[in-house]
């Protein structure tokens, strides 16, 4: 077998069964550009150790520049009998440069520090475009926030009416969550900028190789201090996955507010006909498909985190072949955020709020009683005694099927002498909003002050 990268002590090659098992070309290729680029910086510091002379490591280099010309053109994709993307890109190498002078790139390095390494370059590469479908989110959300800036709308807990808050102050919450999840993923970054190149098989190499050399060259910051913890740790797979099921839940949630908001009943938002979908046999249906895909997806992003903690949870250092499942779940979970993050942030750019319909429905379902609690605290009344005397105006005024504001100024002095008349200039969501004007708040003027900060968070980012 050819293409092998192991054979010396065996009597014959591989059962197919064991063959078709061990396989990873079909998911690893992705891997082939970051292989290819390890090889010319390992080629490097094996000529610097005066293992290639410089005819060889031109020739290496000329070679390597070849394959990869070739791998990206297509032109060379990996055989049936390739084990995976190392192995295959040995044997290109090999086609294209000899076996003699082929066959030297291997020495020093395993396929265990390689696949180690490649695994960060490929994830620091799609954390990047990660984070800039992440922003473009925030962005969208920000961009309606000061669309609908002083727009008010029925802030819920457990999905009741609580109190009335301005709906941009409800999309930036959602925009400052995603913000975090940026900072995480280039907090992340630092712990992945550690290369395991020059770790080898698990005991670093004998060869005096550089391994800081190797680092530099593939863009990292360091390498790493322990060949064992180089090969063996996967923590930085399992928090980028972290990261990506976290994005997926933030995403989820604002998703599941955008089916609700779509319903008959609530009618808070239109969906842009682009970003809905139709029925096969209802015709009048127009479905919120991106947000529930985006709902599914969270799903399938939290699966991968937990596949690769379980792969990982009892494995003795250092490589085990268990590790080769490390790839898929976050290869799984780039390719989900790429192409969920367009999606969702082009349905928020493009969602048009019924405004009238969300301030008519801001004060409703008593949603102003904190407002008359904390005008008695404000007059005095221990909040105790005050959020009793707010009760029993919702009490009455739910007897009678009315709101807050419908109770006249009698029914008010009959419930305690301290509701006075004056209570009434509470009792309107314009003086509850106001009201709340402290940093974090709803007033307008918070809100405001709110959109500044976020915006020189962004500019930090
Ligand atoms: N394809 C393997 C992986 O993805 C790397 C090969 C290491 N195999 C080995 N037998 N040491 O983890």
């Amino acid at each position: 077998n050819e293409g092998a990268l192991w054979g010396g002590r065996f009597d014959g090659g591989p059962a197919d069964a064991l063959a078709a098992l061990s396989k990873s070309t079909h998911f690893d290729w992705r891997l082939a550009v970051y292989d290819i680029a390890g090889s010319r910086a390992h080629a490097r510091v094996l000529h610097r150790a005066g293992l290639l002379d410089d005819v060889e490591l031109a020739g290496m280099l000329a070679a390597l520049d070849v394959l990869d010309a070739d791998v990206r053109s297509g032109a060379y994709t990996p055989a049936e009998s390739d084990e995976d993307v190392h192995g295959s890109l040995e044997r290109g190498l090999i086609e294209r440069a000899g076996i003699q002078l082929g066959g030297k790139l291997r020495a020093g390095r395993s396929r265990n520090d390689q696949v180690a390494t490649l695994g960060r370059m490929y994830l620091r590469d799609h954390a990047r475009i990660v984070a800039g479908g992440v922003l473009a989110t925030i962005e969208a959300l920000v961009q309606q926030a000061e669309d609908h800036l002083r727009v008010p709308m029925p802030g819920r807990t457990h999905l009741q009416h609580a109190q009335p808050v301005l709906l941009s102050h409800h999309l930036l919450a959602h925009a400052w969550a995603l913000l975090r999840d940026v900072q995480r993923l280039q907090d992340w970054d630092k712990r992945a900028a550690v290369s395991p190149y020059g770790s080898g098989a698990l005991a670093g190499s004998s060869l005096g190789l550089d391994p800081q050399a190797v680092a530099a060259e593939l863009g990292f910051a360091s390498a790493t201090h322990n060949s064992i913890d180089g090969t063996a740790a996967r923590d930085v797979y399992a928090e980028f996955a972290w990261i990506a099921s976290m994005i997926g839940v933030d995403l989820s949630r604002i998703s599941e507010e955008v089916i609700l908001w779509a319903t008959k009943e609530f009618s808070f938002v239109t969906l842009h006909d682009s970003y809905s979908t139709g029925s096969s046999i209802m015709p009048q249906k127009k479905n919120p498909d991106v947000a529930e895909l985006a709902r599914g997806k969270a799903g399938r992003l939290i699966g991968n985190l937990t596949g690769l903690l379980a792969t990982l949870k009892g494995l003795p250092l250092a490589y085990n072949r268990d590790l080769q499942e490390d790839k898929e779940p976050v290869f799984d979970a780039t390719d989900t955020l790429e192409v969920l993050l367009p999606a969702v942030s082009g349905m928020i750019a493009t969602l048009t709020f019924n405004t009238e319909r969300m301030a008519s429905l801001a004060p409703q379902g008593f949603a102003l009683a904190t407002d008359i609690a904390e005008w008695l605290v404000r007059q005095g009344v221990p909040f105790r005694e005050a959020h009793e005397l707010s009760g029993a105006a919702v009490r009455v005024a739910e007897g009678r099927g009315v709101e807050l504001w419908d109770l006249s100024d009698a029914d008010y002095a009959s419930i305690s002498p301290h509701l006075t008349p004056d209570v009434r200039e509470v009792l309107t969501v314009e003086g509850s909003l106001n009201s709340r004007d402290s940093q974090g708040g709803t007033a307008p003027a918070a809100v405001e002050r709110q959109l500044e900060a976020l915006r020189d968070e962004l500019a930090g980012v």
